[in-house]
């Protein structure tokens, strides 16, 4: 045991520190006599933070940064050099002030690899590290020339800010790295616009990738955990005469460690250093879900992340496209006040009105309007203006209208805004021309069939991983899922092409769904993406009559009771399949395999009406015909 003790602090010291160079000495300040040699480090007064050469794990790059100087494991929280590293071989680099007073980081041949390049008085400057983190350059009367805290790396630390500065130009955002061991420039940006309210976003590239909501002069209304009682420490300065913005988290305890980061994969992330445990814990992530990603349901779709899918329409709205919710939603009915009423009488011209939701995020690119004070005149400045898409009244902020499409419009189970969304109204019975495919699943009660993505099917079977296969059925594998809200689902991912069109392939679909008996699988929905057909079940516990029948020791579960319910349930569910249904379907794959037990061990039958779905010579293959004889054989041996 006594052999454990080196290795293990070997291993700590190795994985979880940065991995850098053996510095034999700490300095706290960096002067034009004084350089910061590899084996240095420049440690805060408190020794909170310290700075230093390093290379990460595996690269051949060496770069100067901040860490935690006792945190174990510790974090690096600026990088100086990130987009020109110096080779790790070099052993003779050195950050050190320059004769026009800048510091600057020089490479074993003399070349200035980094610089603050700003204009200073003189060459007597001093560099420092705050126990705050803030590595700063000093003039001769200690006025503050550069910091470290002006130029974020990924990284936001408590009273450092991020925002903009329209007129100049000048903008602190966290920009990601590009992996966990390349600090170089990533995909993710975070930073904060301009608008005002003013919103927090993070950007993967050009593309939206996450929004807060907007900014309430005491928390972010798209974020439901920041109610009112939330204390924050956050503060949020809009100047619109300097035409500046910032953000930052304020704090006078250096004993509290906190910090913000965007890390390579782009989920915001606020880590605080729990003292018990010694270890970092992740307070908050943004985004957490599939509906806080930005735009996930499109334009006027609306996300609801315990729903099952999770997109839906605006009310007075239907999809674009089933298979591709990002597309979004469409009106159903064009809006009145668009139409063109000149050859109406005016007696005659309809209204629209406005929907209402609530415990809503508010869709981004509000326009706020200053002067209005209550609900009523944001209704009415809305209705009287056929741009005006939506508004919304924010005690907190005023009146937020919209004239753009909705976008990344989100259903919260707690907190959220009201939101009112013009529609045209359809007291008129103005339909949009007949939809079959819609109207069937109008017909029914669309909330018991859904139509589902192909990435939240993904996301429920863990990418179909094997260890989720349920078995493999005459059309295809089945794996076991489990939605957003924990309901657990069968998956079954057809393989063979149907050799039908794509619509009659829904239709068959939506017709089967309605057959429904209690010795019957549900069908809870389905998913049509490029290639792939999938349909969605039920989950049943107990697997399938051939896990029992053909298992030495599960088949004792099975007794003649039992067995008796089954073969029962198996002739009512066929006799309603084949006499009763309104479909007439004939099953001709049934065997012990395709009958299901639920819970408390009733039969019910699976792959019905897949008969239906796929074409007859296809199926009359000989497998098939083997699975009529297996049939048998199973029927025999069931009895025996
Ligand atoms: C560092 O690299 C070694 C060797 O490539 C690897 O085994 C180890 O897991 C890496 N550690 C970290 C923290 O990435
Ligand atoms: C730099 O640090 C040294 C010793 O650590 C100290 O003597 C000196 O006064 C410091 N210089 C400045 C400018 O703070
Ligand atoms: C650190 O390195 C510099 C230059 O490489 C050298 O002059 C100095 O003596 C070293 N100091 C220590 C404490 O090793
Ligand atoms: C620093 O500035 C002083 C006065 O401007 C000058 O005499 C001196 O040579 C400079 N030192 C360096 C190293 O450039
Ligand atoms: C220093 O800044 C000037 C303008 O402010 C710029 O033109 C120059 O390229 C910068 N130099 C370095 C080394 O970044
Ligand atoms: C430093 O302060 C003196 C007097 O307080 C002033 O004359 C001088 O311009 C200042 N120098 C710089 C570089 O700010
Ligand atoms: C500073 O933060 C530490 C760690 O969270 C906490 O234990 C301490 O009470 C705080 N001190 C003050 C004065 O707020
Ligand atoms: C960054 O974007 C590139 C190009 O889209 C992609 O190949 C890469 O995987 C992305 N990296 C991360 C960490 O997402
Ligand atoms: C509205 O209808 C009138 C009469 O049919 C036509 O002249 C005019 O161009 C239309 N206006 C628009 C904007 O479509
Ligand atoms: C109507 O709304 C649009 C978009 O908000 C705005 O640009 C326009 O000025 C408004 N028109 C009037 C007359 O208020
Ligand atoms: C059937 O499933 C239920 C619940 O999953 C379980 O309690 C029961 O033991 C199972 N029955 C048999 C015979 O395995």
């Amino acid at each position: 045991m006594r052999l454990m003790t080196p290795w293990c602090s070997f291993l700590v010291f190795f994985f979880l520190l940065p991995v850098r160079d053996i510095a034999s000495g700490a300095v706290h300040n960096i002067t034009l006599s004084e350089p910061l040699f590899q084996n240095l480090t420049l440690v805060s007064s408190g020794q909170i933070f310290e700075l230093g050469f390093f290379t990460p794990n595996g690269s051949e790059n060496q770069y100067v940064g901040i860490w935690y100087k006792n945190l174990t494991p510790s974090r690096i929280v600026w990088v100086a050099n990130r987009d020109s590293p110096l080779a790790s071989a070099d052993r003779s680099a050195k950050l050190t002030i320059g004769s026009d007073g800048n510091l600057k980081l020089v490479d074993g041949q003399q070349n200035i690899v980094w610089s603050t390049n700003v204009s200073v008085q003189s060459n007597y400057t001093v560099a420092m590290l705050s126990d705050g983190g803030n590595f700063v350059v000093k003039d001769k009367n200690s006025t503050e020339v550069w910091a470290s805290f002006d130029d974020p790396t990924d990284t936001i630390l408590p009273n450092m800010k991020i925002g903009l500065n329209t007129r100049t130009r000048e903008r602190q955002v966290l920009l990601s790295w590009k992996n966990d061991n390349d600090p170089s420039s990533g995909n993710f940006t975070t930073g904060i616009t301009s608008e005002t309210p003013p919103q927090l976003f993070t950007w993967n590239g050009w593309t939206s990738y996450w929004r807060s909501g907007p900014w309430d002069k005491s928390t972010f209304i798209g974020i439901p955990e920041m109610d009112s009682s939330y204390h924050s420490g956050y503060a949020l300065q809009q100047d619109p005469q300097q035409g500046t913005t910032y953000f930052s988290c304020d704090s006078d305890n250096n004993s509290f460690l906190a910090y913000a980061s965007i890390p390579p994969e782009g989920i915001l992330a606020l880590m605080i250093w729990d003292y018990g445990s010694n270890s970092w814990l992740k307070s908050r992530a943004a985004p957490s879900n599939g509906c806080e990603v930005y735009g996930t349901c499109g334009p006027f779709g609306v996300c609801n992340s315990i729903n099952s899918p999770i997109c839906r329409c605006v009310k007075g709205f239907m999809p674009r496209s089933k298979e591709e919710w990002n597309r979004g939603c469409i009106r159903e009915a064009e809006l009145n006040c668009q139409k063109n009423t000149s050859r109406t009488p005016s007696t005659q011209v309809k209204k629209d009105v406005f929907v209402h939701m609530n415990q809503m995020k508010v869709p981004n690119s509000a326009e706020y309007l200053s002067d209005i004070g209550d609900v009523g005149g944001c209704q009415s400045q809305c209705m009287n203006n056929c741009s005006c898409l939506a508004y919304s009244y924010v005690s907190t902020i005023g009146c937020l209208v919209w004239a753009k499409d909705l976008i990344d419009f989100q259903e919260f189970s707690t907190a959220g805004q009201d939101v009112y969304i013009r529609v045209a109204d359809d007291n008129t019975g103005e339909m949009s021309p007949g939809n079959p495919w819609k109207d069937q699943l109008k017909q029914d009660d669309t909330s018991e069939f859904t139509l589902f993505s192909f990435s939240s099917l993904l996301l429920a079977t863990n990418n179909f991983d094997a260890t989720n296969k349920l078995g493999q059925g005459g059309f295809g594998p089945v794996y076991k899922g489990m939605l957003n809200d924990g309901k657990e689902i069968a998956v079954k991912r057809l393989s063979s092409s149907s050799g039908q069109g794509m619509e009659e392939f829904k239709n068959e679909i939506v017709l089967i769904s309605k057959l429904q008996h209690r010795n019957l699988v549900r069908l809870m929905g389905f998913c049509i993406e490029g290639e792939e057909k999938i349909l969605v079940y039920e989950y049943l516990s107990n697997k399938s009559l051939d896990s029992f029948l053909f298992d030495s020791k599960r088949k004792a579960k099975l007794n003649w009771d039992t067995r008796f319910r089954i073969i029962q349930g198996i002739a009512s569910g066929l006799l309603y399949l084949h006499r009763d249904s309104y479909l007439r379907v004939i099953h001709r794959d049934l065997k012990a395999s395709n009958i299901l037990l639920d819970e408390k061990m009733n039969p019910k039958i699976s792959d019905f009406g897949l008969a239906r779905i796929f074409s007859v010579p296809n199926f009359l293959g000989d497998s098939n015909l083997n699975t009529w004889s297996k049939f048998r054989r199973q029927q025999w041996i069931w009895k025996t």
